[in-house]
C-alpha cells in the first residue's frame, strides 16, 4: 500500500506511541469538536503525484487525448509546478555559498547534536556529546581525555532533548549551547567557537533530566527539570515520598547550585524574561505511578518558580542538603513555587518574546492556556487543534503551535485570542507527520526573526526512500515570512531530534575559530620525544602533512603507552587522525589541537599507525610503526627529531625543523 494514499485518521496506536507523547491519543483525537484535517494534503499529494495524475498530464500533451483533458487540472498542475520551483529556489544555496542560519537539532538517542544549514537543510556537523563517535575521534578510546570526561559522569550514551543557546540582552550571543541527557541526568555545555564539548556534569538527585532552559535575562543559571519523581533523599520506593526536582546549575561550571522540590512533576521548561519567574509544565500533579493515574485530574498545572525568592531561601538557610546539594522544599517556603491550573496533562511551555505571557500547550486538550507571566493569572484558553505540543513565535504577535494529532502547524494571533475575537486563527499548514517540537528562528529570544520555522516531525512514513521498517524522523522547513505559511523543504535526520534552535550566521561570524590556539600540553615541532619510566612510555608526537614524528618507537609487551599528539598545522581544515592497528586507538586532531590517549602494548610485533583523515597526496604514506618487543628485550631509543637516523627514517622528508 502506498503510504501516501493512506486514508486519513489511520494513525495506529503503536505509531502514536513512538513519540514521548504516550497515552490515549486516540481518546484525545475524539475529544473536542475540531475536525481532523491532517491528511488533506495527503490526498492532494496522492492526486498530484499518483499514476492517474501522471497519465492525465501525459495525455494532455498528446493531441488525440485533448478532448478528454480538463483545463482546470492543467492549471492546478501548472500552479503546483510553479510553487515547487519557487520553493526549490528559496532553499537552493549554490555550492560554495553559505547558509543564513545554523539550525542546531538535538540528536535524541544519538546522544549528540546535529548542525544543519538553513535554508539549504544541509547537514554540516554532528557534535558528539554523550556518545563516543569513532568517525570524529571522540571518546572512543578509554585512554582519551574525552572518554575519561564522559565516563566520569555516566554511561557512554545519552538522550539529548533540548538545545539552549546563551543570550545577552535578549539576543543570542553565540557563546554557549547547553543540552540535556534525559536518560542519565546530565547537562553539557558546548563552546560555539569550536562546536565541541566544553563541559559535562551529572546533576545529582534528579531523574529524567528533561526540560532545559537558561534563566533570563542573565543566563546566570541553566535549569533542568527532573521529570521522573523519586525520593532523592531517602531512596525510598514508597511513592508517597516521591518528589520532583528542578535543578539550577551554574551556567558555566554546570555545578548544581540548588534545587526546588515539590509534589507533581516537571516536564518542559521556559524562563520569564525579567529575572523573576521560570516556568515548568506538570502533567502528573496526581503524583501517580501508572499512566491511568496520571490522567485522573481534569487539570494539572504550570509551576512558576520565583528565583529571587529561592535565592533568598538559600541565603537564609531554608534548605536541606541532599547529596551535597541544597534542596528547597516548596511546601516549606511559601511562594517559591506557584501552581497555575491548566487543562490536564500539558506539555509545551513557552514564554512570548515580549515576556508578557507564558503559553502552556494542552496535549490532551485542544487548547493553549495563556498565562500572564507577571500576575500568574490565566487570561485565555483558545482552541487551536488536536494534540497541541509546543508553541513558537515570529515576533509579530503570532504564535505557531505544533499539533501532534492533526499533523499541523497552526498560526494564531495572541492578542486576538486574548480579546476573544473569533478570527484569531490565521493559518494552518499540514506537516508530515505528527510534529513534536517546532521552533522559529530566534524564537527563544526577545527578537525573533520571523522568517523560518522548523517542524520536527516524529514520523516520516513515505517521505523518503524506504530503508527497511525503521525510518528517519522528518524535519520540515516552513517559510513564515508571509501571512500564509509555506512548507518548502523536508529533510531526514539520524535518530532522533527532539527540539531545535536557529542562530543567524552573522552572530558567529569571526567568532568560530579556524585553528586551535596552542594548548599548554602542546608538543612543539622539533621537541618530539619518547620518555620511558618503568613500564610507562610517554610518546610526545607531532603531525603535519604528511608525517608523524616520531615515525617509529619501541615498547615492551604490556607497557602502558601514553601518546600526546599535537597537530602542528596552522591552516584550517587540516585535521589528521591517528589510528593504531590492533590497539583500539583512533584519535582525531584538528589544526593546533593536542589529543592524548593511553593504551597497553599488546603482543610482540609490528603495529602500524596511520592517519585517518585524507590530508594530502601523501596521506597513505602518513604512517609509522610501533615495534613491540618481548619483555626484557633491548629497545632502540628514539633518537629525537634532530638526530636523523637513516635506518629509522628511511623515507623521511624532514630537513631540520621544516617539512616539505
Ligand atoms: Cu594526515 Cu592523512
Amino acid at each position: 500500500m502506498n503510504p501516501l494514499s493512506r486514508p486519513s485518521g489511520t494513525l495506529s496506536p503503536s505509531e502514536g506511541q513512538r513519540d514521548g507523547v504516550r497515552g490515549p491519543l486516540g481518546g484525545s483525537r475524539a475529544q473536542g469538536a475540531i475536525k481532523v484535517r491532517g491528511n488533506l494534503f495527503l490526498r492532494e499529494r496522492a492526486g498530484v503525484r499518483g499514476n492517474s495524475a501522471l497519465i492525465l498530464a501525459l495525455a494532455c500533451l498528446t493531441p488525440i487525448a485533448f478532448t478528454g483533458c480538463n483545463s482546470d487540472s492543467t492549471a492546478k498542475q501548472q500552479k503546483a509546478a510553479a510553487q515547487s520551483a519557487s520553493a526549490a529556489q528559496q532553499v537552493y544555496v549554490p555550492p560554495g555559498k553559505l547558509d543564513d542560519y545554523y539550525a542546531i537539532l538535538s540528536g535524541g538517542q544519538s546522544g549528540s547534536v546535529f548542525v544543519y544549514g538553513i535554508p539549504s537543510c544541509r547537514l554540516i556537523k554532528e557534535i558528539p556529546i554523550f556518545e563516543p563517535r569513532a568517525g570524529l575521534g571522540y571518546a572512543n578510546n578509554p585512554g582519551s581525555e574525552s572518554y575519561k570526561r564522559l565516563a566520569a559522569t555516566g554511561p557512554l550514551w545519552g538522550d539529548t532533548h533540548h538545545p539552549v543557546l546563551s543570550q545577552t540582552e535578549g539576543r543570542y550571543d553565540g557563546h554557549w549551547l547547553w543540552i540535556n541527557d534525559k536518560a542519565n541526568d546530565r547537562v553539557a555545555k558546548i563552546d560555539l567557537r569550536t562546536f565541541e564539548v566544553a563541559e559535562i556534569k551529572l546533576v545529582p538527585n534528579i531523574q529524567g533530566a528533561h526540560g532545559l532552559a537558561a534563566y533570563l535575562p542573565t543566563c546566570k543559571y541553566v535549569f533542568v527539570n527532573g521529570e521522573l519523581e523519586t525520593d532523592a533523599a531517602g531512596n525510598s520506593t514508597d511513592a508517597d515520598k516521591y518528589r520532583s526536582l528542578v535543578a539550577f546549575l551554574d551556567a558555566q561550571t554546570l555545578e548544581t547550585k540548588f534545587q526546588i522540590s515539590f509534589v507533581g512533576n516537571a516536564d518542559i521548561a521556559s524562563s520569564g524574561k525579567d529575572g523573576r519567574y521560570v516556568f515548568v509544565t506538570m502533567y502528573n500533579t496526581e503524583n501517580a505511578v501508572t499512566s491511568e493515574g496520571m490522567i485522573e485530574r481534569d487539570r494539572d498545572a504550570v509551576g512558576a518558580i520565583d528565583v529571587p525568592l529561592a535565592e533568598k531561601a538559600l541565603a537564609d538557610g531554608q534548605f536541606t542538603k541532599i547529596n551535597g546539594v541544597p534542596v528547597i522544599d516548596s511546601e516549606k517556603v511559601p511562594g517559591v513555587m506557584t501552581l497555575i491550573p491548566v487543562p490536564k496533562n500539558p506539555h509545551g511551555c513557552n514564554v512570548t518574546p515580549d515576556g508578557r505571557y507564558v503559553l502552556a500547550s494542552g496535549k490532551l486538550s485542544p487548547t493553549v492556556t495563556i498565562i500572564d507571566a507577571k500576575t500568574l493569572k490565566t487570561i485565555a484558553e483558545p482552541e487551536v487543534g488536536l494534540g497541541p505540543l509546543h508553541t513558537t513565535f515570529d515576533g509579530r504577535g503570532n504564535a505557531y503551535t505544533s499539533l501532534f494529532v492533526d499533523s499541523q502547524i497552526v498560526k494564531w494571533n495572541i492578542e486576538k485570542a486574548i480579546k476573544g475575537e473569533t478570527d484569531y486563527i490565521v493559518d494552518r499548514v499540514d506537516v508530515h507527520y505528527n510534529v513534536g517540537h517546532t521552533k522559529a528562528a530566534g524564537a527563544d529570544t526577545s527578537y525573533p526573526s520571523g522568517d523560518w520555522l522548523i517542524s520536527l516531525n516524529k514520523l516520516s512514513k513515505g517521505m523518503f526512500l524506504p530503508v527497511g521498517p525503521g525510518m528517519p524522523e522528518s524535519q520540515e522547513l516552513v517559510d513564515i515570512s508571509g501571512e500564509k505559511m509555506r512548507v518548502v523543504a523536508a529533510f531526514p535526520s539520524l535518530p532522533e531530534p527532539h527540539d531545535a534552535v536557529m542562530i543567524h550566521r552573522k552572530v558567529l561570524e569571526n567568532y568560530v575559530v579556524q585553528t586551535y590556539e596552542q594548548q599548554p600540553a602542546a608538543v612543539k615541532l622539533g621537541e618530539e620525544k619518547v620518555v620511558r619510566g618503568g613500564n610507562k612510555v610517554d610518546v610526545y608526537m607531532t603531525c603535519i602533512r604528511s608525517k608523524f614524528v616520531p615515525e617509529q618507537f619501541e615498547a615492551h609487551e604490556g607497557d602502558e603507552i601514553k601518546v600526546h599528539l599535537t597537530n602542528v598545522e596552522t591552516v584550517r581544515d587540516m585535521t589528521h587522525g591517528l589510528a593504531v592497528s590492533r590497539m583500539g586507538i583512533n584519535l582525531a586532531v584538528d589544526p593546533g589541537q593536542t589529543a592524548e590517549t593511553t593504551f597497553v602494548a599488546g603482543k610482540p610485533g609490528t603495529y602500524w599507525y596511520y592517519c585517518t583523515w585524507f590530508c594530502s597526496a601523501l596521506h597513505l604514506e602518513m604512517r609509522g610503526r610501533l615495534l613491540v618487543k618481548p619483555k626484557g628485550a633491548e629497545l632502540n631509543e628514539y633518537p629525537g627529531p634532530l638526530a636523523r637516523d637513516e635506518k629509522l627514517h628511511s623515507a623521511g622528508q624532514r630537513k631540520g625543523n621544516v617539512y616539505e
